[in-house]
């Protein structure tokens, strides 16, 4: 249902005049309910295949799936829900009117979650914010309301692009354990773009390494640790190796690391 599947995808870019080469033959899969992260540096192309796979662009070449249906039909089917790195809320909008859109949008259409707007606020934690306007919340609230409103549709698949980059760090470790409540929760296919090693190894079952200039998956890196995730955990063994080897496929080619440092 949720399984997300890459095949072979390319995309190229026109600008001014010349093709750039964002992503170029990449191939991935994350099994219905797992829980992905998309890390690369700066211009590898994260945002544009996280984009593809939500149907906002098109690949040039290959082919992408989610469950047994292209990406253009699940979004049509308001089975996407996708989380930009700046919240996006309609500022004259209470919270509860912005969860409530998208069931406005699709007029009966799509699959309507279990729980009700106002649940969905409780599930990330705003309760009690129902009624405040977007200016009246903090940029973490932000985000979790926008969380709460790609959830109101029930979608198969929760794409999120770096999505808490934006706050500190002890407010950005807070909101990817209630992330990862809330995944447990809905059993939704999860992939996150993030720039975190740490944090990339501590969310994912499965993490994708991407490389620039092309870019390209260079390694997949699979974490076995136990679930729910506690920060206890930074410190085993299983934990530190994960780094280590995403780190290894991040840093593979010293000049590129540079480049970018
Ligand atoms: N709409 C677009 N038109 C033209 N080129 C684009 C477009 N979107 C992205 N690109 C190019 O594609 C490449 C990958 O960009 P992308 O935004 O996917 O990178 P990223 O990995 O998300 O980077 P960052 O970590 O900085 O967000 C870049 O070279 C960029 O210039
Ligand atoms: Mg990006």
């Amino acid at each position: 249902m949720g399984r997300v599947r890459v095949d072979r995808v390319s995309k190229a870019f026109e600008i001014d005049g010349r093709s750039v080469q964002a992503i170029q033959d990449v191939s991935l899969t994350l099994e219905e309910g797992e829980f992905g992260a998309l890390i690369g540096p700066s211009g590898c192309g994260k945002s544009t295949l996280l984009r593809m796979v939500a149907d906002i662009l098109q690949p040039t070449l290959g082919r992408i799936s989610i469950g047994d249906a292209p990406p253009e039909r699940v979004r049509r089917e308001h089975g996407i829900g996708f989380i930009f790195q700046d919240p996006s809320l309609l500022p004259w909008r209470t919270a509860l009117e912005n969860v409530r859109l998208p069931l406005e949008v699709a007029r009966g259409k799509g699959r309507v979650a279990d729980a009700t707007p106002l649940e969905l606020l409780e599930l990330v934690g705003l309760g009690g914010f129902e009624h405040a306007r977007p200016a009246q919340l903090s940029g973490g609230m932000q985000q979790r309301c926008a969380i709460a409103r790609s959830l109101a549709l029930k979608p198969k698949v929760l794409l999120l692009d770096e999505p808490f980059g934006a706050l500190d760090e002890i407010t950005r470790h807070r909101m990817n354990l209630e992330l990862l409540r809330i995944w447990a929760q809905t059993k939704i296919t999860a992939l996150m773009v993030t720039h975190s090693i740490q944090e990339a190894v501590f969310m994912a079952d499965k993490i994708f390494v991407l490389a620039a200039r092309p870019g390209r998956l260079v390694d997949t890196v699979t974490v076995d640790l136990a679930r729910p995730r506690r920060m206890s955990q930074m410190n085993e063994p299983a934990f530190i190796e994960a780094v280590k080897r995403v780190r290894a496929g991040l840093f593979h080619d010293q000049t590129e690391a540079f480049d970018y440092g």
